[in-house]
């Protein structure tokens, strides 16, 4: 790799869908090159394919045209085993509804990432580490149903990032949660990110989120403009 390649590039991505008679354009023309240790805010109207781009980026959705290069890889040109071991080394999503198994515990939930992996001990220290890290040291047997919607949050973020992920992709991870809980979530993803070098993309309508990471840019008319 030269010295001046990214973690991660896009050139011209495009993104439609098939609509009858033509084809509906979310992403026109989207390009952006970022490496590990950067932080980037996404924002946007609602339906400007925020959360589009970000899947395509998270490798849960292909481009329909332009390139996609993570790590110095095409996932698309990856099978569909590789692209999956890919996905679970190398990016580590928080979503708005925070997606925790119901029947697990806290500590359960935060290893899940690791299950396809070894060294069970290992992982299980890192997961108490990072819930203590979160303040939910004293919350490991809780079940989700048990905690509130910003200790939910926290777990989310410690599942996204117990594989130590170069790569951390949030969407709107702060959208169900009052103002002083969501500045407290919106500040733990950067900080961790930040311990971890990972990457950080967050697509958020909060304006205090978006101002306190270092890049941000908005989603116009299916392009990506940096403010
Ligand atoms: N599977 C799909 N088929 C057709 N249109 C879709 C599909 N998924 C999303 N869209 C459309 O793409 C646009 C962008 O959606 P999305 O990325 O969720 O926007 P945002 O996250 O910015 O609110 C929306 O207009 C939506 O209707
Ligand atoms: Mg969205």
């Amino acid at each position: 790799m030269t010295s001046n390649s990214c973690d991660l590039e896009l050139t011209h991505v495009r993104k439609s869908y098939p609509i009858p008679g033509g084809e509906l354009p979310i992403l026109v023309d989207v390009n952006l090159r970022l490496s590990r240790g950067d932080a980037l805010a996404i924002t946007g109207p609602s339906g400007a394919g925020k959360s589009t781009l970000l899947y395509m980026i998270g490798t849960l959705d292909t481009p329909t045209a332009g390139a996609v290069r993570i790590l110095g890889t095409d996932p698309f040109a990856l099978g569909s085993a590789d692209l999956a071991r890919f996905r679970n080394a190398n990016i580590g999503f928080v979503f708005q509804e925070h997606y925790l198994l119901p029947q697990c515990s806290v500590l359960e939930n935060v290893l899940i990432p690791t299950l396809a992996g070894d060294g069970a001990e290992a992982a299980q220290a890192r997961a108490q580490q990072l819930l203590a890290r979160v303040g939910l040291a004293e919350r490991l047997r809780h079940r989700p149903a048990e905690l509130s919607g910003g200790e939910r949050q926290r777990v989310a973020i410690c599942r996204a990032l117990i594989n130590q992920p170069p790569i951390l992709l949030a969407d709107e991870p702060t959208g169900n949660l009052d103002r002083h809980t969501a500045e407290a979530v919106g500040g733990l993803l950067l900080e961790l990110s930040r311990e971890q070098n990972a990457m950080l993309m967050v697509v958020t309508h909060s304006a205090e989120l978006a101002a306190s990471l270092p890049r941000r840019a908005d989603l116009v008319d299916g392009k990506l403009v940096e403010s």
